[in-house]
């Protein structure tokens, strides 16, 4: 018998369905099996809950899956790393794994924490702290990927040229002024600037000049990363805030690597989500029949909460990663295979910061326990909570 696509409905409703209810892949996974198909908007996609066959989907199909491209790739020299061609992603991959390493992030620890200690010292009730960590990170990023110093003229300078870039969603194309600014920056950071960041390593990398693949790459994952990232610090403070025995710990000092279990829980629980793949060559897995053009969704948050390997998954207990380090195939926050993050270093680094800043302070929480997600599949759920600080005596 012709074998067939994986059970499940490609109604339109279910795609309302997963954007309103957090559990959906979860729920589903658990009623139609781990590999199941849903409809995104009118894309069909088939989802894998279960981490371990998602990474062997990868490394199995690798030939007749291909990246699910945003728009915005085309805008960026040579394509930006995550959608790359294979032979260009081969010379610019190990690049920017060096050049975002943790010797080089590390340079920038002093700035981090003096931007997360300004910038939480701003938060009063007329002042959100999800607004005040995303200047935060990108403050940093600018200092840990360009060299440029926040709260210094070139700062500014920088800002005023980038604006039009940023101010555009992945999916949208630069128009007419962006493209300008970036053919204007691209000049500007040819070459190394005097602190250690990313660009002055890629400068060491490619013999003096910095190329334009590089050049665009950086700003792309300053726009891009920049929001993952301070999505993931408002997670943090959600979760030191419910549970304030771990900052406690954290104040009283002397437990080794907390920070990072801290981290890795948060990042478990609530920020590594999905990847998503897309069917170039239609190829059979399981039994079932992957068709050209159909979306793959790996449910990497699904996974991490499977009760196999994470004993009381929904409970947030860093201790879970004292001494142990979960294989690939059980926890995969930053990817899997050649496009996984390279951003690792940089998100622990400004992650460990913040902790260790929220050290001085007391969070109250509010609304807690509900969480949004914009209108989008690729959007991450992030808490309805309100923050507050209040600097501990
Ligand atoms: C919130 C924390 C972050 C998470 C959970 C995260 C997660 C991921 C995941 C899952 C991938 C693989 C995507 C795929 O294969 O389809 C990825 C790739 C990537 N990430 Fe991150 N990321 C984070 C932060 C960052 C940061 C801070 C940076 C850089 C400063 C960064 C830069 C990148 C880049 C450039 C890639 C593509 C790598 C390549 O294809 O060579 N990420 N990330």
């Amino acid at each position: 018998m012709a074998a067939k696509t994986p059970p499940g409905s490609l109604s339109i409703l279910q795609s309302f369905r997963a954007l309103l209810d957090r559990n959906f892949y979860r729920d589903e996974g658990a009623k139609l099996g781990p590999i199941f198909k849903t409809a995104q908007y009118h894309k069909p996609a088939i989802c894998l809950t279960d981490l371990a066959l998602g990474h062997r989907l990868l490394r199995e199909h690798a030939d007749s899956l291909g990246a699910a491209i945003q728009p915005f790739t085309h805008d960026v020299s040579g394509g930006f790393l995550r959608y790359m061609d294979h032979a260009t992603h081969k010379i610019y991959g190990p690049m920017f794994r060096r050049a975002l390493s943790r010797p080089i992030v590390t340079q920038s620890i002093q700035c981090a924490h003096e931007v997360v200690r300004r910038r939480l010292q701003q938060v009063s009730p007329a002042v959100d702290l999800e607004q005040q960590l995303r200047i935060a990170t990108r403050e940093v990023f600018t200092r840990v990927l360009l060299g440029i110093e926040p709260n210094s003229p070139a700062y500014q300078r920088f800002q005023e040229s980038f604006v039009d870039i940023a101010k555009r969603h992945v999916r949208q194309r630069l128009g007419p002024k962006a493209v300008a600014a970036l053919q204007q920056l691209r000049g500007k950071f040819r070459t190394a600037p005097e602190q250690v960041c990313a660009l002055s390593e890629l400068a060491v990398l490619q013999g003096g000049e910095v190329d334009d693949i590089a050049i665009d790459n950086l700003l792309f994952i300053l726009r891009n990363s920049a929001n993952d990232m301070s999505g993931l610090l408002v997670w943090v403070v959600e979760f030191l805030g419910l549970h304030p025995e771990w900052l406690e710990k954290v104040r009283v000092g002397d437990v080794p690597d907390l920070s990072a279990r801290i981290m890795k829980e948060t990042v478990r629980l609530s920020r590594s989500e999905y990847l998503y793949r897309l069917v170039n060559t239609e190829f059979e897995f399981e039994g079932y029949v992957f068709p050209k053009g159909w979306l793959v969704r790996i449910c990497v948050a699904e996974g991490h909460r499977d009760p196999r390997w994470f004993p009381d998954p929904d409970r947030f207990n860093p201790d879970r990663f004292k001494n142990y380090s979960p294989p690939d195939n059980q926890y995969s926050p930053f990817g899997i295979r050649e496009h996984a993050c390279n951003g690792v270093d940089l998100s622990m680094m400004l992650g460990s910061v913040l902790i260790e800043e929220l050290a001085a302070y007391e969070i109250l929480l509010s609304n807690v326990g509900k969480t949004k997600l914009r209108f989008r599949h690729w959007n991450h759920w992030m808490p309805k909570t309100k923050v507050m600080l209040r600097k501990r005596l």
